[in-house]
């Protein structure tokens, strides 16, 4: 019999999950991940990363149980996690079933093909800040109430309390990671930190002359994808299943966010920044500030890279893409 370590991860896609699929090649697991078909390219991140060959991509989507049931089987996995979703708050008030399905619903049927199929298997939920919506603790830390304010958020809490209580009606080893915003090089488009970083690289290179924002007033506490994967790891590693915050512990507005992209080439937000009413939400998450107090406690984690690093990294990895 084997002794190589299973593991299955639903958005293995998304940016999370392609970094999540090289710290575990790395520590010897064979990945498994839910590919959901798509017409156009999704497997870029695996790409960048080098790993597309390395990940074992098993056919699904979250709303279809069977398929998850299917995959967990098949993978035979001992760590399941659940990072797929529609993740764009934005979106969600455009497509607040659609989100409530893939987030909310989508999580429930994981953990009931887990229950089903292997509830002895250790399961990671990602949930995230955005339930502290509108908040209610200057600093939030896993006891902190939870106010959503997006049809995201919304979602996001029932996979949550889904979480919780699969833990305590069946004794599973389910935890929640309620993750504060994180970014890379290999994250969306269409979130801001890499719509800044990627405008900033073209109107270095001459290619666009305006970077149009919403809400730059409003404050997040931003850290890399790549250390925040290794918090979820770890998480599956505990004798006891639990929710951790894992965040870095400093808020920046996105003005100055914006000002760190633009000073790394030598330029101003103040010549190209144009401010859209296109881009504010119908309601905002104008503060969140995570306090990783219990992560650094218990799991022993701590972010490593700074905003400025992250910033200037993402820039960099945009003029290497368009310079190409
Ligand atoms: P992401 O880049 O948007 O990736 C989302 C992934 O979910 C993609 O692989 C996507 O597949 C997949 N997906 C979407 N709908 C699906 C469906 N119906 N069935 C199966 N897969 C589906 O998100 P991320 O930034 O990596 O975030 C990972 C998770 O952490 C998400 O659940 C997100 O809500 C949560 N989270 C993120 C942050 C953050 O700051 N990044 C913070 C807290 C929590 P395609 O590639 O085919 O679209
Ligand atoms: N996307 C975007 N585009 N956001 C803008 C813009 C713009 O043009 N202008 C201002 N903002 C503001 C948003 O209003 C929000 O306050 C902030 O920038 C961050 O927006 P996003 O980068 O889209 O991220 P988010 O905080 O809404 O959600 C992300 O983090 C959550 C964790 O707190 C996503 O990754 C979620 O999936 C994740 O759960």
């Amino acid at each position: 019999m084997s002794n190589t370590r299973s593991a299955l991860i639903t958005g293995v896609t998304g940016q999370d999950g392609a970094y999540l699929s090289q710290l575990l090649l790395e520590k010897g697991y064979e990945v498994h991940g839910i590919l959901a078909r798509r017409s156009s390219d999704t497997l870029w991140r695996l790409r960048e990363l080098g790993i597309e060959n390395e990940v074992r991509l098993v056919d699904g989507d979250l709303t279809d149980l069977s398929s998850m049931i299917r995959a967990i089987e098949t993978s035979k996995a001992t760590e399941v996690y659940n990072l797929g979703a529609q993740s764009f708050v934005g979106t969600s008030w455009q497509q607040p079933l659609l989100t409530a399905q893939v987030d909310g619903v989508g999580a429930l049927n994981v953990l009931e093909a887990v229950r089903i199929a292997n509830p002895e298997a250790h399961f990671y939920q990602a949930s995230t800040s955005e339930m502290f919506g509108l908040i209610q603790a200057e600093m939030q830390d896993e006891k902190t109430p939870f106010y959503p304010r997006s049809p995201y958020g919304v979602a996001k809490l029932m996979a949550h309390w889904a979480t919780v209580n699969y833990r305590e009606s069946f004794k599973m080893h389910a935890s929640s990671g309620i993750l504060f915003n994180h970014e890379s090089p290999l994250r969306g488009i269409e979130f801001v930190t890499r719509k800044v970083t990627d405008a900033v690289a073209r109107i270095k290179l001459g290619q666009q002359r305006e970077l149009r924002l919403g809400n730059i007033d409003a404050k997040r506490d931003w850290g890399f994808a790549g250390d925040y994967v290794e918090a979820m790891w770890l998480m599956l590693q505990q004798p006891t299943a639990d929710d951790y915050v894992v965040a870095t512990g400093l808020t920046t507005t996105v003005r100055d966010m914006c000002h760190i992209a633009f000073r790394h080439v030598g330029l101003s937000p103040d010549d190209h920044l144009v401010i859209d009413e296109k881009f504010f939400r119908p309601a905002e998450v104008d503060v969140l500030l995570g306090n990783p107090g219990k992560a650094k406690a218990k799991l022993g984690w701590s972010p490593k890279t700074s905003l400025e690093q992250l910033i200037t990294m993402m820039v960099d990895a945009d003029m290497r893409r368009l310079t190409k």
